[in-house]
């Protein structure tokens, strides 16, 4: 009797809600916890099948998520967490555990089924399963190549960007040895070697330095890294490391050597031409002076309705033509005499127009003008930058057929310290392909006769001479744009006026 009463005694002081089920799943009694948490009277539960009571519905649970099915059945305890809403709408999670109580014979006579809220443990748990899940995606979608690895160098998390760098799939590297698979020969050793000591960025650290790391395939990939070793509770428990492919860094500067070395030809190439072209010119402008005078003489000496006049005229058009271009040759050639002064670029431009001003091309040209009202003083060689625009303006108007307008504006950037030109044309626009070459000496479009393809290979070296340059800022079949860039000389605007 005393052990019956000590028995029953026990039900009821257990800390969780409890309910004793008989075999086939009916209540047969409940401890005051759950009459208290539930509201119930002990009458009311008993005979009533557990998902009545529990999952409050007339359909028996799925046996896959019930602990009373599975304890039945493997006759041992069993649980099953669950999500349900708690009576203020709240979501509660609860451990539903069961105990099977044996008869004599070993089979389950009854099964007590205990309802424990383990809400703030499973909060807990779903709160450090995110922010797990989140450090993982942070070193997962990083474009960095990482790799963490245990003490023993065993790689334990290689993410994609460093699954890339190494060729390897995630499976097959995690678990492989960093030093054995990743590093040459005594690689490792030295990373550890510095990441303990003081001199690399503090003991723990290796600040950015330059090995090689050996690929999938065997090849050997030059890289930039950082390690870290990780610690734990002052314990030393993983190192990381964040590699950079140094491979397309390497062929970029190869580039630039390749594309430097080549310039420094082609400028090589065209200062000889240069001084080959003076020479020719130089040498050839007496002749044809001669053969101007002489040709001019026997045109005044003709009859004017001579059988020969067409051609003698012919001869001194021609020999007008290649004077011209000895001209432009030997301005091309004469580009190093550099006469220094203070220019002010809204003068040097109405000069340039100003010796324009008979030039046929320009008669039938409307010309805008939209100048800074302060000046824009420069330091330069005032003959060659009006040569400057003269090529300019004779090409916009060449580009025209000698119809429609230039406009010209000029401006400064007092911060940048650089003044702009920008002369732009209703003419025809240069195509996409030609840009890159008109600024080479020799290129033109302009039929035989007509463009020897120096002008604006001049306007480029003299604008750099002057520390400036000149770019095409826009074109199309509507007309062009062309800026031009001078260093901007800073003086007491006052004192120049
Ligand atoms: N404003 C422009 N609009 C359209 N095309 C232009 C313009 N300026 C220059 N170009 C193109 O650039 C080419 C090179 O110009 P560049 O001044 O160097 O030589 P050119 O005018 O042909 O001959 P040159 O100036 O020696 O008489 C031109 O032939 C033309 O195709
Ligand atoms: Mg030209």
């Amino acid at each position: 009797m005393e052990q019956y009463n000590w028995r029953d005694r026990l039900f009821e002081s257990l800390s969780f809600p409890t309910l004793l089920l008989t075999p086939d799943m009916v209540v047969t009694a409940a401890n005051q916890k759950f009459l208290d948490k539930f509201g119930y009277r002990e009458e009311e539960l008993i005979g009533k099948h557990c998902n009545q009571v529990l999952c409050k519905t007339e359909e028996p649970c799925p046996k896959s998520t019930c602990p009373i099915y599975h304890t039945l059945n493997e006759k041992r305890g069993a649980s099953e967490i669950i999500e349900i809403t708690g009576p203020d709408g709240q979501e509660v999670y609860e451990d539903r555990v069961c105990s099977p109580i044996f008869d004599e014979k070993g089979d389950v006579s009854y099964i007590m089924l205990s309802l424990r809220d383990v809400t703030r443990t499973k909060l807990l748990e779903l709160e450090l399963r995110k922010t797990n899940e989140f450090l993982e995606n942070i070193i997962a979608s990083s474009v960095s190549a990482i790799i963490v690895a245990d003490m023993k160098g065993v790689i334990m998390v290689m993410n994609e960007s460093a699954r890339k760098l190494f060729g390897y799939t995630e499976n097959v590297a995690v678990g492989k040895s960093i030093a054995e698979y990743l590093y040459t020969p005594g690689g490792a050793r030295s990373v550890m070697k510095k990441l303990r000591s003081p001199d690399y960025g503090g003991v723990g650290k290796l600040h950015t330095t330059e090995m090689t790391v050996i690929h999938s395939s065997g090849e050997e990939i030059p890289v930039e890294m950082n390690a870290s070793i990780i610690y734990q509770d002052g314990r030393e428990i993983a190192t990381m490391g964040i590699y950079t492919d140094l491979r397309p860094k390497i062929a970029i500067e190869r580039k630039l050597k390749e594309a430097e070395r080549i310039k420094i030809m082609q400028s090589n190439k065209m200062a000889s031409l240069g001084h080959l072209a003076a020479g020719v010119a130089h040498e050839i402008n007496n002749p044809l002076s001669g053969i101007l005078i002489d040709a001019s003489l026997i045109l005044e000496e003709l009859e004017q309705d001579s059988p020969l006049r067409k051609q003698v005229e012919d001869i001194v058009a021609d020999t007008n033509r290649c004077k011209e271009i000895v001209k432009n040759l030997l301005a091309y050639s004469r580009q190093t005499e550099f006469k220094k002064e203070v220019l002010n670029i809204n003068g040097v431009i109405e000069q340039a127009f100003a010796f324009l001003r008979e030039h046929a091309l320009l008669q039938n040209i409307t010309v805008h003008k939209e100048f800074s009202s302060s000046m824009l003083i420069c330091e330069g060689d005032n003959n060659q930058l009006i040569q400057v625009f003269t090529n300019m303006i004779i090409n916009a108007t060449q580009a025209m057929d000698g119809k429609g307008a230039i406009t010209i504006r000029a401006s400064k950037e007092k911060a940048e310290g650089k003044i702009y030109v920008e002369i732009s044309d209703t003419g025809c626009g240069i195509p996409k392909d030609n840009i890159p070459k008109i600024f080479e000496p020799f290129f033109t479009t302009k039929e035989e006769g007509k463009g020897t393809g120096l002008g604006l290979s001049t306007v480029r070296d003299i604008l750099e001479k002057h520390g400036g340059n000149i770019t095409v800022k826009y074109t199309c079949p509507e007309g062009t744009t062309f800026l031009i860039e001078l260093p901007l000389v800073k003086v007491d605007e006052e004192t120049l006026i």
